[in-house]
């Protein structure tokens, strides 16, 4: 099985890269499953519906979020009806959404998308590996699932290495987010799950984290706030992961970053040749 993640997308800049390189990658690759974070897609702050269903129509299945989901207000009422899209999994007890769901893959598996969210230097949540825990517990690998993916939406890397290595031999692939650069340390773990500690956004990489880089060095400098972040407004890189999964172990073959278009250097997973 063949599984794409698209990372954190910011702003209209990122939204045109997903417009116009998603569709042709999720076919050049044969994709299976993809799986896009959306929480920066509106303006850099949230996600607004009609955004949600053109990155399904642009080819992603499930859209992940993160800290941000709440900043366009109409998400908290859209989540409810809109099945594809999680929020993070350890917000209190009768937050709206879900954080995990079992959806069906193009080759007929099923994969369990989890969305936990961490709590070094971000809010004070529940307990990200006790959610994780009890959510792989109620849908195993190999029982109730053929893979299962986890987006961890968190700033320190210390947190998602000690995640990835909590679930390692029990999940197809954990990615992080949040961090919105990416990092090099993409590996199949020794139990054979595939980990990257950040997917890195796709937005404009000349930019603070894809915001216009004015008013951040601004606040850096005077502590004072000038004016509202905005994204930068240059040509995006989409920024993203490829795994390849095993269909009778739901465990990692392969696993390569994925850079298109904008500043960063490219990169295409060389497994995918034929
Ligand atoms: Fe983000
Ligand atoms: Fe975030």
């Amino acid at each position: 099985m063949r599984l794409l993640f698209v990372g954190d997308v910011v702003g209209r800049s990122g939204r045109k890269a997903v417009e116009a390189e998603l569709p042709g990658l999720r076919e050049r690759c044969k994709a299976d499953f993809v799986i896009l974070n959306g929480e920066n897609s509106a303006g850099g702050f949230g996600i607004t519906e009609e955004i949600c269903q053109s990155f399904l129509d642009a080819g992603a299945d499930v859209i992940t979020t993160g800290n941000h989901v709440w900043d366009q207000r109409e998400a908290l009422v859209f989540i409810e009806r809109q099945e594809r899209m999680l929020r993070p999994l350890n917000y209190p007890e009768g937050t709206p959404g879900r954080g995990a769901g079992l959806f069906k893959a193009a080759n007929g598996a099923d994969v369990l998308v989890i969305n936990p969210m961490g709590r070094v230097f971000m809010s004070d949540l529940e307990c990200p590996f006790r959610g994780v825990e009890k959510e792989l517990k109620a849908c195993a690998l190999g029982e109730g699932a053929d893979a299962i993916v986890i987006d961890f939406h968190a700033e320190a890397t210390s947190e998602k290495q000690a995640m990835a290595h909590f679930v390692d031999g029990r999940v197809s692939f954990l990615v992080g987010t949040h961090t919105h650069v990416p990092t090099a340390d993409d590996q199949i773990l020794t139990g054979g799950t595939a980990y990257i500690s950040d997917a890195g956004m796709s937005g404009d990489y000349d930019s603070v984290l894809g915001m216009d880089k004015e008013e951040p060095l601004n606040r850096f400098m005077t502590r004072i706030s000038g004016s509202r972040f905005e994204p930068a407004k240059g040509e995006a890189t989409l920024c993203g992961v490829a795994v390849e999964i095993d269909d009778a172990s739901g465990l990692a073959s392969a696993i390569s970053p994925i850079r298109i278009g904008g500043r960063l250097r490219p990169v295409e997973p060389d497994f995918w040749g034929d």
